[in-house]
């Protein structure tokens, strides 16, 4: 094989907190069949959407140099609060590797679909206090409104599979609170789900903000942006079998393997399921 081939066929790290970034594994499927993957759940250390911005770019810089361990020629931060807060620093402090963040690609499809320019933003607390997506937005469309809702009670909604019914949608109304409540020629007509989670939840939260507010998420066009910028780069897989996914988790396989199907469309083998420590991957450069 050439150096080449071999540069091709190495796998792509995605690195979710959890399991929701199973939403975007899904879409690189799609886009991507012949890739191999490597998806990192840090499980242990989940929800990462409460925690301090030193925090979080400290677990994700462990998770990269995890990732890189395996050789990997791209990386996915397929979590937003990941790539609200930490997106930067790890592109600056790894300048050989590509990667590619969710609230780019979030901000440019709701700034592609928004009629009004009224877009509502729900996410976890660290991303929406970090107000990643609302720079996002207004550097695409400077004329848009730009209103941001932390609705961290959804993580857990959509991981113990609690997507619909009366008390789902009492809690997503309840959650929203003031984004509902701009009448007229304010009134939101986008919402971007700005959690890989809250796609499990999307029949509720439609229900309660109504068939005239679109919702928007980012797997597709974080799929999308990978693909286009591999093949610019000739860095696209070079052989004719599917590429296969391997799971790698910090705590908890069954309860991932039991989980994932709220979010993933193919199976996950709980065998299949490894448990690894990534916190020995120190941060001895300081990002
Ligand atoms: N997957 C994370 C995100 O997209 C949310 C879960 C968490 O709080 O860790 O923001």
């Amino acid at each position: 094989m050439t150096d080449r081939a071999a540069l091709n066929n190495m796998p792509i790290g995605v690195f979710d907190s959890g399991v929701g970034g199973l939403t975007v594994l899904n879409e690189i499927r799609r886009v991507l069949p012949g890739e191999d993957l490597i998806y990192l759940g840090d499980t242990a250390r989940v929800p990462y959407g409460t925690k301090s911005s030193v925090s979080i770019t400290r677990y994700a810089e462990q998770a990269l140099r995890a990732l890189l361990s395996h050789k990997i020629k791209a990386l996915v931060i397929a979590c937003n609060t990941v790539s609200a807060v930490a997106l930067d620093p790890l592109r600056a402090a790894h300048p050989e590797l590509p990667i590619f963040g969710v609230v780019e690609p979030g901000a440019a499809v709701a700034c592609r679909a928004s009629k009004a320019g009224h877009i509502g933003v729900i996410a976890t607390e660290s991303t929406i206090n970090n107000l990643a997506y609302h720079k996002a937005i207004i550097s695409l469309r400077p004329d848009a409104t730009v209103r941001g809702r932390a609705c961290s009670l959804f993580v857990a909604l959509a991981e113990e599979g609690w997507h619909e019914g009366e008390l789902v949608e009492g809690i997503v109304r309840q959650s929203l609170g003031n984004l509902l409540h701009v009448d007229g020629d304010n009134a939101l007509d986008t919402l971007v789900l700005g959690c890989t989670h809250f796609p499990a939840l999307r029949g509720a939260i439609q229900s309660v903000v109504g068939g005239g507010v679109l919702l928007v998420d980012s797997a597709v066009t974080t799929a999308d942006a990978l693909a286009k910028s591999l093949t610019e780069c000739n860095l696209c897989a070079d052989r004719a079998v599917p590429g296969h996914v391997r799971f790698l988790v910090t705590d908890g396989p069954e309860r991932f393997a039991r989980v994932a199907p709220n979010f993933f469309s193919e199976h996950v083998d709980v065998s299949k399921v490894e448990l690894v420590d990534i916190q020995h991957f120190g941060s001895d450069q300081a990002i």
